[in-house]
């Protein structure tokens, strides 16, 4: 049985608060028995405002936890831990995961890694050292609709990629401990928490651009940039971008379009569809009539949850993580920070290699 415990129930926390749950009662072979938050209020199933449907849902029985509001007395009395989630505001992520993975305690940290490289190396440092495992919750490489994205890229099914294009955006997020989302040195705004996810996808299909060409505004004062678009430069000159933002007056949405050169690949929020014309021989070509979109069917399993459940069987079976490894993390964090870079030089190209 591997013991876990999560460290933050903010928002998202509670998401994983959710799933942990969900594991003891299916069974999954994973016990949470500790938490640990330093708002006491939270102990008391507050509602979260929070805009990704269905992940903080949840009434909680604290009682059959552990809880704490201090990390180092959590981690000084709860000395059976396998695992933690740490699910903190960014700023913290880099020293909190420390402390754990000091403790000889496994981390799964939300995205994004931290808040600059010197931290990512500290954290993957640390658990070199200490002999254990740490991933970073970038949960895009875990969610269906992407994973069948990945196949078809690796195997060109459907052929090259020809462009491809990845958006997120939605409302603000009001809800923050501290308002850190909306604090550049704490939360890095909507390029470095939200735009992270497309980032991280980017990198994780097509490897690291050789240059990126952004532009950016900041919305809200004291954040960073909370609106911004970039172009992925690639020696084989296909067109990848991304835009990002969270400044719209309500909702939230993800989409993506990738052309292939047999096939359009649509996810939006009525699913995942594909135009395939495979049947053409070579390229589509001007003869072709074209075809129609179908719904292509892919799993349906929480992304939150697998990821979890991944990070656990590697534990279980004394498995290092080599998929979505720290340094893949480490990589896109690499990468924003170009973009933000071309941001502040009003678009100008960034090298990031
Ligand atoms: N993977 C995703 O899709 C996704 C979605 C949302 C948020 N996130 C990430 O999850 C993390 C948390 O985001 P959130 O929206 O839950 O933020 P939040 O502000 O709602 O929650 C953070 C929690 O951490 C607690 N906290 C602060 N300092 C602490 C400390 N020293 N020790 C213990 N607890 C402490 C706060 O009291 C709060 O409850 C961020 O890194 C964010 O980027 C990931």
């Amino acid at each position: 049985m591997i013991k876990a415990g999560i460290i933050g129930i903010g928002s998202m926390g509670r998401g994983h608060l959710n799933n942990y749950i969900k594991f003891m009662r299916e069974n999954k072979g994973i016990e949470l028995v500790a938490i640990c938050d330093v708002d006491e209020k939270k102990f008391e199933n507050y509602k979260a405002d929070f805009n990704l449907e269905g992940v903080a849902d949840g009434n909680f029985d604290f009682s059959k936890f552990r809880c704490y509001t201090n990390v180092d007395e959590m981690l000084e009395k709860e000395t059976e831990l396998d695992m933690v989630s740490v699910i903190v505001p960014t700023y913290l992520h880099c020293e909190i995961s420390c402390k754990c993975l000091e403790k000889g305690i496994n981390v799964f940290c939300e995205k994004p890694m931290a808040l600059n490289l010197e931290e990512c190396e500290r954290m993957i440092t640390t658990a070199k050292k200490a002999g254990k495992r740490l991933m970073i919750g970038q949960c895009l490489r875990f969610w269906g609709e992407y994973n069948y994205l990945k196949e078809c890229v690796e195997t060109e099914r459907f052929g090259k990629v020809i462009a491809a294009y990845f958006y997120r955006g939605g409302s603000t997020p009001l809800w923050s401990f501290g308002d850190w989302y909306h604090k550049k040195e704490l939360g890095g705004g909507a390029i470095y928490d939200q735009h992270i996810h497309d980032v991280d996808m980017v990198n994780y299909l097509f490897g690291m651009p050789e240059k990126v060409c952004s532009t950016g505004i900041n919305y809200y004062e004291g954040s960073n940039f909370d609106a911004v678009s970039t172009n992925y430069i690639y020696p084989d000159g296909k067109v990848v971008n991304s835009q990002n933002d969270w400044c719209q007056a309500c909702g939230f949405g993800a989409f993506y379009r990738v052309n292939f050169e047999k096939a359009t690949l649509v996810y939006d929020n009525t699913g995942l569809h594909v135009a395939d014309a495979s049947d053409r021989n070579g390229k589509i070509d001007l003869e072709y009539k074209g075809t129609s979109y179908k719904d292509v069917e892919v799993s349906k399993e929480s992304a939150y949850e697998t990821e979890i459940l991944y990070f656990a069987d590697c534990i279980r079976n004394n498995k290092p993580v080599d998929f979505n490894t720290p340094e893949d993390s480490m990589s896109t964090i690499k990468l924003v920070h170009a973009e933000i870079e071309s941001c502040e030089k009003k678009g100008e190209p960034v090298k990031t290699v």
